[in-house]
């Protein structure tokens, strides 16, 4: 199974659902459809209105975060997976690399996680390298230690991990599909020896496009893409999947 994900970031009115809705148009007609999920994370206000809209529908709802407590609490501002979970959405994005410059902690996002899961969300983790660790060699050892310091054996069942190197996202430089193969292998033998078993869907993001999509489906690891930019267009996001399984 292919995931293609789509993060809106700061982006999207309630008008948006349009797009959203053109997209879930695309799937129920394509043949290859049993190849693929899509999965949309709006932001948290929307995320009541396009859940119910979408809950017997193709396309999947999810958070871009959540709070490192559960339930309710008095922290100004903060959402729950609990509160997420309430509104309809079936994932969240933890650890995107966005929040991550802006202090998330390995403890603060181990906390996400368990929280997401526990309250039945399935958990897109993304991890990176930034621009300086790659140009010091230190892409592997970033990576190890934020998929160690955070991944449990009991996430297994409800984990997506996103590998998006942070020099690539939204600049529209890409890896090689020889280093993305390599990287890729790389996550997955940490994820099998983590989890001890088969390893958990890992898909990529950064700059992916109609266009990078073509030297990214050479890699055979990759289980599928997390799409910015490209993902508040419909026409944009469908050219991905068709690009894809041209
Ligand atoms: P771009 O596709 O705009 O590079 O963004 C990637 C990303 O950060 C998705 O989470």
């Amino acid at each position: 199974m292919k995931y293609f994900i789509g993060n809106w970031k700061m982006f999207g009115s309630p008008k948006s659902i349009n797009i959203l809705k053109k997209i879930n148009l695309f799937y129920t007609r394509d043949k290859n459809r049993k190849k693929y999920r899509i999965i949309f994370t709006p932001p948290y206000t929307l995320l009541q209105n396009y859940s119910n809209y979408f809950k017997n529908k193709k396309i999947s709802i999810g958070s871009q975060n959540c709070y490192q407590k559960d339930k309710f609490s008095s922290n100004t501002g903060a959402i729950s997976s609990y509160m997420i979970k309430s509104v309809g959405a079936k994932y969240t994005l933890v650890g995107h690399s966005d929040n991550r410059i802006e202090g998330d902690t390995d403890l603060m996002l181990k906390k996400k996680v368990s929280y997401a899961i526990k309250n039945n969300l399935r958990v897109v983790f993304c991890i990176g390298e930034n621009k300086t660790e790659k140009k010091n060699k230190k892409t592997f050892q970033v990576l190890k230690k934020q998929l160690t310091n955070v991944l449990e054996k009991k996430f297994y069942n409800n984990i997506i991990v996103a590998y998006e190197p942070v020099w690539s996202i939204g600049t529209g430089e890409i890896p090689s599909s020889q280093n993305l193969k390599e990287t890729t292998i790389y996550i997955k033998n940490i994820l099998k020896n983590l989890f001890r078993s088969k390893t958990p869907p890992v898909i990529y993001g950064g700059s992916v496009d109609g266009l990078s999509v073509q030297s990214f489906k050479e890699v055979k690891e990759i289980d599928g893409f997390l799409v910015g930019g490209a993902s508040k267009s419909s026409k944009k996001f469908i050219d991905i999947i068709k690009n894809y399984y041209r």
